[in-house]
């Protein structure tokens, strides 16, 4: 069991589903079913169009509002991009960056991901930063590596103090959306790396202090397990948290009793 200090965070990533109207009923019945002592954070990423709606009934709650990708420039001729200013005028504290299907569909790469760090931490944004690696890259051995890739290109540049409140997110692809969650030691094993990692950029301060969310098939009848081992510091949950009453489950993982 952990017996770290870090708060855990439970992140719900709506991707490209719901319209307005359904994020803000959806967001009312997280608000509603939440456990008004809850420690932990909890974090709801709607698609663009529904942030405004979802915001607003967020509102008095404590629940954080993230966007699910960020630009990189502040203004100008970027069409079908959206600036930080942007995505805080619509409420959000939090940016997800470097998503694997942003990674793997719109081909950004740890360059581009490196730049959304940096701008979203200009504008006070706390970045959720996801990596991992595809099931050919795990088979052929080269998790390590992936991992290490990522994390080094994406917080290049990045001071310490800069890189205090980002969020990670270790989301294996092979796990995404396919009902295979990483088991309980693949993940703790993964996380353990990635601290490793942060230790060796940042030192052990930021290590131990830094959160590490697991994502990939996070469900209400694996989340206590997930939650038990010492370096899983919350989830990045996709489909478990579009509907209200098993995410509210994994919301109030059982584990938190003993953190
Ligand atoms: P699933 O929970 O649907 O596997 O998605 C995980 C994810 O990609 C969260 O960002």
């Amino acid at each position: 069991m952990a017996s770290n200090k870090r708060t855990p965070m439970i992140a719900g990533n709506w991707k490209m589903h719901l319209t307005s109207k359904e994020a803000a009923d959806l967001a009312a019945a997280m608000k509603k079913g939440l456990d008004p002592d809850l420690k932990h954070e909890v974090l709801l990423a709607p698609t663009f169009t529904a942030l405004h709606a979802v915001n607003a009934v967020l509102a008095g709650s404590k629940i954080f509002l993230s966007s699910q990708d960020v630009a990189w420039e502040e203004k100008g001729a970027f069409t079908g991009a959206v600036a930080p200013s942007q995505i805080k005028d619509a409420g959000c504290t939090h940016a997800i960056i470097g998503h694997s299907e942003r990674r793997k569909i719109f081909l950004e790469t740890d360059e581009v991901i490196n730049k959304k760090m940096k701008a979203a931490i200009k504008a006070n944004i706390v970045p959720v930063l996801c990596i991992g690696e595809t099931l050919e890259e795990r088979e052929s051995q080269k998790t390590y590596r992936v991992l290490e890739t990522q994390l080094v290109g994406a917080f290049a540049g990045i001071s310490a103090a800069e890189a205090a409140k980002v969020v990670i997110a270790y989301e294996p692809v092979w796990a995404i959306g396919t009902g295979k969650t990483a088991t309980p030691d693949q993940a703790q094993d993964a996380h353990t790396f990635v601290r490793k990692q942060m230790e060796r950029i940042y030192g052990k301060g930021y290590a131990d202090a830094v959160r590490i969310l697991y994502g990939g098939s996070v469900k209400a009848e694996n989340i206590d397990e997930l939650m038990a081992q010492p370096d899983i510091d919350g989830a990045l949950v996709g489909g478990e948290s579009l509907k209200a009453d098993k995410f509210l489950r994994v919301i109030h993982f059982q584990a938190a009793l003993s953190r």
